[in-house]
């Protein structure tokens, strides 16, 4: 079988996907696949139709990688690929409407308030800020509604940064998400799609070295500690575990997700987002995951791949 691995693209997490593109080609390579590696732009259509793969593996990350466009080509032209489909990315991909489905379904998820830009415009922009800290309170954390990577993000701890930390935030899009910032401790969970359904793998502790996981803290080797599994309580592992099983089920998630959350001093968990297409890089989490599960990267990638033409 010919595989194309999907990397690359035009969002800001280009280059990240280039480097979760450039591993699993290794891995699905040492487990004897003949791997292609695409970078993936406007060609991508032509190219699908004369050098048709058996199989792609989307790595993209944000942007058309993970709202569905590039799924909904593969599907128009039936070629099988691993991640999840164009239906579950506008769920998934989409903070703000995640967070509400998990919320219906009974989940804890941080209060939180979406502001499109012309809120702002229109109804006065520090009328809206007062109105945001009076219900949210501070901390609180600015999220653009579709993104990764924590680009554009900003934890606010004074109102007086609430205008600029805006500003940024709406550079990466036309929607803020606003998030109470709960503090806990921060895992990732990864669920693998088996046989007989999705499975989460052990939580992953994150601890960045400057308090914030940060786009740089994520990326750069030393700058944050991970433990697999997490350092929390059995109970608490088993909450996240089966929030990451239920945020995969509810959202529509296919083949291999991320869901992450914070566990707090008193138990209790707390959804965060989704991640349809997570990183793969030397400091990410999920191939952490799959290591402290017993398994290799490539095995379990190749095992998707395998589903997929089937
Ligand atoms: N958006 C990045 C790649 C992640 O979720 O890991
Ligand atoms: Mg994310």
């Amino acid at each position: 079988h010919t595989v194309a691995v999907l990397a690359g693209g035009l969002s800001h997490e280009r280059d990240i996907s280039l480097r979760s593109g450039r591993r699993l080609s290794a891995a699905l390579r040492s487990q004897g696949l003949t791997v292609e590696e695409w970078d993936t732009d406007s060609g991508l259509l032509d190219r699908l139709r004369t050098n048709r793969p058996d199989a792609a593996v989307v790595a993209l990350h944000g942007g058309s990688g993970e709202n569905g466009s590039v799924q909904t080509v593969l599907e128009m032209l039936g070629v099988p690929f691993v991640g999840t489909t164009s239906t579950g990315c506008r769920r998934a991909w989409d903070k703000p409407t995640a967070k509400a489905l998990l919320a219906q379904a009974g989940f804890t998820t941080p209060d939180w308030v979406v502001l499109p830009h012309s809120t702002f415009r229109e109804l006065g922009a520090q009328a809206v800020l007062d109105a945001m800290v009076e219900r949210l309170g501070l901390p609180m954390i600015l999220k653009p509604d579709q993104g990764g990577s924590a680009l554009g993000t900003q934890v606010v701890r004074d109102a007086a940064e609430l205008p600029a930390a805006m500003v940024g935030c709406f550079a990466y899009g036309e929607t803020v998400l606003a998030e109470q910032f709960v503090e806990g401790i921060e895992v990732a969970v990864a669920v693998v799609e088996r046989a007989d359904g999705p499975v989460a793998l052990p939580a992953v502790e994150i601890v960045p070295e400057g308090g914030v996981y940060d786009y740089t803290a994520r990326y750069t080797a030393g700058l944050t500690d991970f433990f697999a599994p997490a350092r929390i309580p059995d109970d608490a592992a088993k909450a996240v575990g089966e929030l990451a099983v239920a945020a995969h089920r509810l959202l529509g998630l296919r083949d291999i997700s991320r869901t992450d959350a914070v566990v707090c001093p008193d138990g209790s968990v707390h959804f965060l987002e989704v991640n349809l297409s997570p990183g793969l890089t030397e400091t990410s989490t999920v191939p952490m995951a799959i290591e402290a599960h017993g398994e290799s990267l490539g095995s379990v990638f190749a095992e998707l791949v395998k589903r997929a033409v089937a």
